[in-house]
């Protein structure tokens, strides 16, 4: 009922956020935050590559509540960023690791997709999300097929225009990485995204994916505007971060008073043809005075801070309406 009468007018990620808060309506939300707070410290755990992050159904949905709002707003913008100059039509889309499904949400309310392929190791996080998939009564949802595997150890022959995987490749040991990027990659027909924590941890990941694939031929659709090794300091990381507006179910479960979060991201766009847009990408809030933006930027010359002024035109235009993460 709730995806017929509301597809269309909001975003499949609100409909799925009303369908969550009514199964979890009548726990305590001093259980629901003890849940949450398990969860977080699994995730923050050091031996997260081998132990079963999450167990059972109602950690599943407290999940679900955490984090498919943040998650759905990475991956969007990520997907916003990494077509900005790289215009193709996504048809297909597989998403590996999907948990309960936020990022294929993401594809579904940008693209008409004509189909959608979720790939979810853990039971509890497959049925949640095909739960919540089916409750959301949309064509798109309902006919989304969801496969009960390993990307390690099942290899199936699918393909889609687009791969995603977010947040995933973190809970695969370092040794087996190469093993998942060859399988996501020989999936994608058109691209491949990877979102990850924008950690440094996360970022270690989005960096090894950046050096295997340009050492394999392939080439970077965002966010870095070349192919030169990264300028990032060991230490560093590279990351961006997307405002997310709390409900009243995650203020209470995250006993949080602040009415949106923050969500730091770190990400790849992989392609096969070479698209670079010989742009920058922007690192920071640009700062934005009058007849001048000054703006810490990542090209080909590296990372560095520069000022754009009236004179630089179409870019002065393009700097006045960007933001942090956009390539311009
Ligand atoms: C942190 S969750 C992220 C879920 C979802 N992609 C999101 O962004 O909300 C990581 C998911 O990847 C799944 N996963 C981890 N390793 C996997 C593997 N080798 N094959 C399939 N799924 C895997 C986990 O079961 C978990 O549901």
């Amino acid at each position: 009922m709730i995806g017929e009468r509301m597809t269309g007018i909001m975003d499949y990620i609100d409909i799925a956020r009303q369908i969550i808060e009514e199964r979890l309506y009548g726990i305590r939300p001093g259980d629901l935050a003890a849940v949450s707070a398990k969860i977080s410290n699994n995730y923050h755990s050091s031996n997260k590559t081998s132990q079963r992050l999450i167990s059972d159904e109602l950690q599943a949905l407290v999940y679900a509540a955490v984090r498919m709002p943040a998650t759905y707003a990475a991956v969007r913008s990520a997907l916003e960023k990494s077509l900005m100059y790289n215009d193709i039509n996504i048809d297909t889309v597989i998403d590996v690791g999907a948990g309960t499904g936020a990022a294929s949400l993401a594809a579904a309310d940008m693209f008409a997709l004509g189909h959608l392929s979720l790939i979810e190791r853990e039971d509890c996080m497959r049925k949640c999300g095909m739960e919540i998939f089916a409750a959301m009564q949309s064509e798109i949802t309902v006919k989304a097929q969801w496969y009960d595997e390993d990307i390690l150890n099942d290899n199936a022959n699918r393909h889609a225009d687009l791969v995603m995987s977010s947040y995933m490749i973190n809970e695969i040991k370092l040794q087996d990485r190469e093993i998942v990027f060859d399988r996501l990659w020989n999936m994608a027909d058109k691209m491949l995204l990877i979102v990850e924590p924008g950690t440094k941890e996360g970022f270690e990941v989005i960096s090894h994916a950046r050096e295997y694939f340009l050492a394999g031929g392939m080439h970077i659709a965002a966010p870095c505007t070349h192919e030169n090794k990264c300028g990032l300091d060991k230490d560093d990381w590279c990351h961006f971060s997307v405002r997310v507006a709390r409900s009243r179910i995650h203020k209470l479960i995250k006993e949080a008073d602040v009415p949106y979060e923050d969500e730091k991201f770190s990400y790849i766009a992989i392609v096969k043809d070479d698209v670079t847009s010989d742009g920058m990408c922007i690192l920071r809030h640009p700062d934005i005075r009058k007849g001048n933006i000054g703006l810490r930027v990542c090209d080909s010359q590296g990372i560095r801070n520069t000022i754009i002024t009236k004179k630089d035109g179409e870019l002065f235009k393009k700097a006045r309406k960007s933001s942090a993460g956009d390539i311009i």
